[in-house]
């Protein structure tokens, strides 16, 4: 075994050894006015290489759904190419509710090779921040409230984009998870939740990812800005972590140069230029461009400071822009849009299905009315840094139409965003239509116009917003057979739930979206998305808007993450609050028994593995697949604990009437806790309920183990 491990690390030692020689190389020839502008931006997505020795600029790009349209040089306005045309792979959040790493992998890969195609070395994204409220404006862009399944999820991700030669950028390190205030917001948490809930995905991506840039956020936290934060720069992520790669500045998140330069800051993004100080160069008055150099030359900064920021970019540098054998990249191609559907219709969750209302059979001739503005509202475009210019995008709307070609079909929006219309108008519409249908397929949910699932604001409560749960009330008395479509990155109150047959959550999927939906709603596709979030039944149920406003969304200046440790579906269990739909939960069109659950041993030492062994039967009539999900809790802690946490699991594919064994193995190492009083990670010996289920509410059987 070790001569194994010899033979497959000698070569990559010695070709980092390699890389790591070149850099010093080029450091050498470096004058200090030249590693200066590397560290700061040239323009709004660029900062400068060296072009005297050849060293090229560095490219960079939203992120994380697609490659973003080009924005002009040195404004936000868009450049209006021709060429920047893109696939829209769907949200992060639909990604996370694949549970199923493989397709992670798969949507790095494509999204790297259109970033390649677009000329670009750094993709900001992916985005791990975890789910704690479900008014967050940017949930949709992130992996859900668990850092397990987001961990699992992110690494698979950043490898693909890397095999591209292009560098991902995780996003956004740390505790970003609220828009409002999000400037200037100084985060409060207490060190296990931090270790144990908000900073995992990040290190994963780091330590098994080997990601090559984090960027930090544009937050405070314990009264200093992120993005020159020493303790999760410097401690943490650097020291800690063993990061080797780039700090990369939210744009616009840096406030001081001193922070900046001593706190682990590599390359300032986003800070306005200064024409009047400069024309050839007026983003040398960032804070690390200029009042950095004077440091430097007065001797107040020592040039080994400089030296790692460079030597940091030059290694970036030398896995992108400098790597001569990098592939060329692609895109829009059938092979994206292939990757792009699979997540999709992997990831919608079906919630809800009485009477097995769903799917519909295509064959018939049944007359389908469909509601709701977002069947065909546009949902790459808006929400921020995030928006993309599709070279396609089937609406839902279109999608239905194609996959139900024998259906009379007729739509109404029923509601609309914008205010001006005539609201009573297109209430009646939508009525008068579904009266005479035998169907009615409500496409609903939030948007991304502002306040809704975008960035800089968070939403203004927890509503479906326009007037939809009482349109679906009233479509309710008049047509019972009605299944609800919500396209969101975000739980939404689900008062109307008991007035409906079926309910899907359909994320917002990108380019496929409308072939997606279609294909779940006649059966070509049997869902098997799970929730990577809990949906309250009402704010206050969420643990973070329990202990209000301090805690959500502070008070103007801090906020307290009082639920602590308690995010989540880890709330909900362990104060017994129900919620509408748990985390985990996700139904499918055929019916799955799990039996033969089995440890593979009862007591357990701390290096050792627990392996459980699970048997899933379909016996429904559709072929289908199910996640195998392990959530282990301990029994009597001397710390407060979660009741469970996820700490495993597994997608199987089974045929009708046929049977599939699995296995999960759970390194006893990840079952630690953090303790404050050592700052270090410690598993507790004792016992442990583990318990294996289909969703986190559905547990269909526990065993104890003993950990010695
Ligand atoms: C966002 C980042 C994004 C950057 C560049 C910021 O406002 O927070 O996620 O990468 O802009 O567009």
């Amino acid at each position: 075994m070790k001569n194994l491990l010899f033979i497959f690390f000698c070569p990559l030692i010695f070709l980092y050894a390699q890389q790591e020689k070149k850099v010093e190389d080029m450091l050498f020839q470096l004058t200090n006015e030249e590693k200066i502008t590397m560290c700061h931006a040239q323009s709004k997505f660029t900062s400068p290489g060296v072009p005297r020795l050849g060293i090229p600029e560095l490219s960079m790009s939203d992120g994380p759904h697609g490659i973003r349209p080009e924005i002009n040089w040195d404004d936000w306005g868009y450049a209006n190419w021709t060429n920047d045309y893109v696939t829209a792979f769907p949200a992060l959040t639909c990604l996370a509710a694949t549970f199923n790493p493989d397709l992670s992998m798969d949507y790095g890969i494509s999204i790297g090779e259109e970033a390649r195609y677009r000329k670009k070395d750094i993709l900001l994204g992916p985005g791990v921040n975890i789910y704690r409220t479900p008014l967050n404006g940017r949930n949709f862009e992130y992996m859900g409230e668990d850092p397990y399944l987001a961990s699992e999820l992110v690494v698979p991700y950043v490898k693909g984009v890397q095999k591209n030669g292009v560098a991902a950028c995780v996003k956004h390190y740390a505790l970003n998870n609220q828009e409002q205030w999000r400037g200037h917001i100084n985060v409060e948490v207490s060190d296990r939740a931090l270790h144990e809930i908000y900073l995992p995905a990040f290190k994963a991506a780091v330590k098994q990812g080997n990601a090559w840039a984090i960027m930090g956020s544009y937050n405070k936290f314990r009264g200093q800005h992120c993005c020159h934060n020493d303790l999760l720069l410097n401690k943490i992520l650097k020291k800690s972590w063993g990061f080797d790669g780039v700090v990369i500045s939210d744009w616009g998140g840096v406030h001081n140069t001193d922070e900046a330069i001593h706190n682990g800051l590599d390359i300032e993004m986003g800070t306005p230029s200064d024409r009047s100080h400069s024309k050839r160069y007026p983003y040398n008055s960032n804070f690390l461009g200029n009042p950095f150099l004077k440091k430097i030359i007065e001797g107040d900064v020592e040039e080994s400071i400089l030296d790692d920021k460079v030597r940091r970019i030059l290694r970036l540098m030398m896995r992108t822009s400098l790597n001569k054998d990098r592939p060329f990249g692609s895109i829009n191609s059938k092979q994206h849009y292939e990757t792009a559907y699979k997540i999709a219709s992997e990831g919608v969750v079906l919630l809800k299905n009485a009477e097995n209302f769903l799917p519909l059979d295509k064959s018939k001739q049944i007359k389908i009315a469909i509601i709701g503005e977002n069947a065909e509202k546009s949902m790459s475009v808006g929400g921020g840094s995030s928006e993309l210019k599709p070279d396609k995008e089937i609406s839902p709307l279109f999608g239905i139409k194609k996959e139900f070609k024998n259906a009379v079909i007729k739509y109404a929006k029923g509601y609309s965003s914008n205010p001006d219309e005539d609201h009573d108008d297109l209430r009646k519409e939508a009525l008068t239509i579904v009266k005479e249908s035998d169907v009615v397929l409500f496409i609903g949910g939030l948007n991304k116009n502002n306040f809704q699932d975008s960035e800089a604001n968070d939403r203004k409560n927890y509503q479906l917003p326009y007037g939809q749960p009482k349109l679906i009330n009233e479509i309710s008395k008049h047509n019972k057979n009605i299944a609800v479509i919500l396209i969101s990155g975000n739980a939404v109150k689900t008062d109307w739930k008991t007035n409906v047959k079926s309910i899907l959550q359909t994320w917002y999927l990108g380019s496929e979206a409308g072939n997606a939906i279609a294909s779940i709603l006649s059966g070509e596709i049997n869902p098997s998305g799970k929730l990577p979030f809990t949906f309250p039944e009402s704010l206050t149920d969420n643990g973070a808007h329990y202990f209000g406003k301090l805690s959500y969304p502070g008070d103007g200046e801090s906020q307290y993450y009082k639920e602590d440790i308690l995010v989540g579906y880890r709330w909900h269990d362990t104060k017994n609050i129900k919620p509408s739909f748990s985390f985990g939960h996700g139904l499918s069109y055929t019916s799955f028994e799990l039996t033969d659950i089995n440890s593979n041993k009862k007591n357990y030492s701390t290096n050792e593995t627990i392996k459980i062994s699970c048997n899933v039967k379909n016996t429904g009539e559709f072929e289908g697949k199910e996640v195998v999900q392990v959530y282990i809790g301990k029994v009597k802690s001397k710390v407060n604990r979660a009741k469970k946490e996820l700490r495993g699991f597994k997608k199987v594919f089974v045929k009708v009437n046929k049977s599939e064994k699995t296995e999960i193995e759970i390194p006893v190492k990840n079952l630690a806790y953090y303790n404050e009083i050592e700052s270090d990670w410690e598993i507790e010996k004792g016992d442990y309920i583990i318990y294996v289920g289909n969703a986190s509410n559905n547990i269909l059987d526990k065993i104890i183990i003993t950990i010695t």
